[in-house]
């Protein structure tokens, strides 16, 4: 299949999925010695945030049924995911904020450990593009799957990945919601090495806030689509789940078919 075939907001649906996964979970329950720090991220801060999201993903098993290659081509997973990444800073319609925390090794140096992305409603921004294409892929220059991203995806279970995640966001997410009513968290990732820190619970409150302080009288809901990892935190932040559904695989191992569970929810701003 040539790049062409590829599904435009193929990689933005993968990208976010991986980095859903890993969410930090029951953060607020750890132990809070260090103040930790949000800020927005800069382009300065692409190869961290690319490292977060590559270490944050690596085990969670959609991302291998679908990056079936990935442990074959390290160099070629760190550039795909630089791309998104890259694409993602650049885009107006989003917000992307990283958690700061002190250096495990070397404490004096505080590092981005935790990442948010967030795409603004349609409403707020200048352009709404980025919704029919995808939040990574908004641009003509990246129609197809970043050449990196090529030899570690298997596109059969690629696009039907895609197809089945793109229905069900459709239908319960996009109808009771119009995008231009969505506040929509994306990706939301902490470093494996510092989770448990309370990260990624104060990134999605900073992302709240903003939410609030930026609203005006607009009615909009903060939403995402949880993995079953990411679910408990949210819940614990008191989000709403709208919608389970579920992703099936397209292989039947000793009888049975794996499947992977969304949880779609909200959290009123
Ligand atoms: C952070 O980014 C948002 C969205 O681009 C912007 O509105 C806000 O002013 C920024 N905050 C700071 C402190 O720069
Ligand atoms: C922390 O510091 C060590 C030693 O200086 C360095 O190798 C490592 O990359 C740093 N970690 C982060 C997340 O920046
Ligand atoms: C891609 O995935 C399909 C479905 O799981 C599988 O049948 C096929 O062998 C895989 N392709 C390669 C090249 O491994
Ligand atoms: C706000 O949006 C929700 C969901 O789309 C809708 O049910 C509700 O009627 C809207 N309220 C107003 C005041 O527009």
């Amino acid at each position: 299949m040539s790049r062409s075939q590829i599904p435009s907001q193929l990689l933005a649906i993968l990208v976010l999925l991986i980095s859903w996964s890993s969410t930090t979970v029951f953060a607020s329950q750890s132990l809070l010695t260090t103040p930790i720090k949000i800020r927005n991220a800069t382009l300065d801060d692409a190869e961290q945030i690319t490292t977060i999201i590559q270490e944050a993903f690596r085990e969670a098993p959609h991302v291998k049924y679908v990056y079936e290659f990935m442990d074959h081509h390290p160099r070629h997973l760190f550039a795909c995911l630089l791309e998104g990444v890259r694409e993602a800073l650049d885009n107006p319609n989003m917000m992307v904020q990283v958690a700061v925390l002190p250096n495990n090794s070397a404490p004096h140096d505080l590092v981005p450990v935790g990442i948010a992305f967030w795409e603004f409603p349609a409403a707020w921004s200048r352009s709404s593009s980025s919704w029919t294409s995808g939040p990574f892929l908004q641009s003509p220059k990246t129609l197809g799957m970043p050449e990196a991203c090529v030899p570690l995806v298997n596109i059969s279970r690629a696009i039907d990945f895609d197809h089945q995640f793109t229905v069900a966001w459709h239908e319960y997410l996009d109808k009771p919601y119009p995008r231009s009513q969505q506040y929509y968290l994306n990706t939301l990732a902490t470093h494996p090495d510092y989770q448990r820190r309370g990260a990624g619970g104060a990134l999605v409150k900073s992302g709240i806030e903003f939410g609030q302080r930026t609203n005006g009288n607009e009615n909009v809901t903060a939403t995402l689509i949880a993995t079953e990892v990411g679910e408990p935190l949210y819940l614990h932040l008191n989000w709403e789940s709208i919608k389970i559904f579920t992703v099936k695989s397209l292989d039947i191992v000793a009888g049975v078919r794996e499947e992977w569970r969304f949880d779609i929810m909200k959290h009123g701003i």
